[in-house]
């Protein structure tokens, strides 16, 4: 029998993950569909009540629904709690939330990009509810250094307690290179500029934006410096195929899949 998925956020419209899903199904041979919900941005528990009661198995969860879903669970597992996010909702005899966006990123910078985190120096640049989904997949990893850095200092400081050995900081603060700058702010969705000091990037520095499908100012700055740089498409495809795994029990193979969605 076809079992039912969506993505659910506010807007929705644009989501890759509808995509995603259908060609992983396809390679290996699930048969479901997958679909995408807007939910009024005061009605999240009303829309996902009333895809559970229409025979729903699972839930993507995109902004900015993340802390609504981890409250609407019945049970998380550790990753979600300690991100106090939920990005995967399975149905069954009670709701379990889960949340994929940091092995999401931790992949596709290991996998994807062939960055090996253990050992090195990265700076998370906000301390909201993205940077909160990823700071302890990547404290997991045994990474040397990890600063958050924020525009307003106190959330950057209750995150990095909360992630030992995390260390936050102001921008103006910042000195050196980093091997990894990761943007979790949202300013380029509002092509706003981020008052980071230039030294913080050096030659071999990778430069990530946790957005994709848009080139946001703080990327074309970091290009334009020489820097190696990525957005958050792989990130998605990534923590999409955690998702799939979790519901399905099989891990699509993700290269294809990105490489198609980049229009190679
Ligand atoms: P999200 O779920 O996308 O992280 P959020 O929880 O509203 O959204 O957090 C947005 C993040 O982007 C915050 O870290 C915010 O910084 P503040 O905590 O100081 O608000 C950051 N941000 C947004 N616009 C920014 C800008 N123009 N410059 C610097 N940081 C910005």
């Amino acid at each position: 029998m076809t079992e039912r998925y969506a993505v659910i956020g506010n807007p929705v419209a644009h989501s890759q993950s509808p995509a995603i899903h259908a060609r992983f199904a396809q390679a290996t041979g699930q048969d479901i569909v997958y679909e995408r919900i807007e939910a009024p941005l005061d009605g999240f528990e009303r829309a996902v009540d009333e895809f559970r009661a229409a025979g729903g198995r699972g839930l993507n969860v995109t902004l900015p629904f993340k802390q609504p879903a981890f409250r609407y669970c019945g049970e998380v597992t550790e990753r979600a709690g300690a991100a106090q996010a939920v990005n995967t909702l399975v149905f069954g005899s009670q709701v379990r939330g889960d949340n994929t966006d940091g092995v999401g990123l931790v992949r596709d910078l290991e996998g994807n990009l062939g960055l090996q985190l253990s050992g090195k120096s990265v700076l998370l640049m906000g301390a909201g509810g993205a940077a909160q989904g990823v700071v302890g997949s990547l404290v997991d990893r045994k990474i040397a250094r990890l600063v958050i850095a924020n525009r307003t200092f106190s959330k950057a400081a209750r995150l990095a307690a909360r992630f030992e050995p995390a260390l936050a900081a102001r921008y103006e603060d910042l000195q050196g290179a980093f091997d990894v700058v990761i943007n979790a702010t949202s300013a380029g969705l509002a092509d706003e500029p981020l008052a980071l000091p230039a030294s913080v990037i050096g030659e071999d520095t990778l430069v990530y934006d946790m957005v994709y499908a848009r080139d946001t100012a703080f990327l074309r700055a970091a290009r334009a410096a020489g820097a190696r740089c990525s957005d958050g498409l792989g990130m998605l495809v990534e923590q999409a195929a955690e998702s799939f795994l979790i519901w399905r029990g099989v891990r699509p193979a993700t290269r294809a899949v990105l490489a198609s969605l980049r229009g190679h």
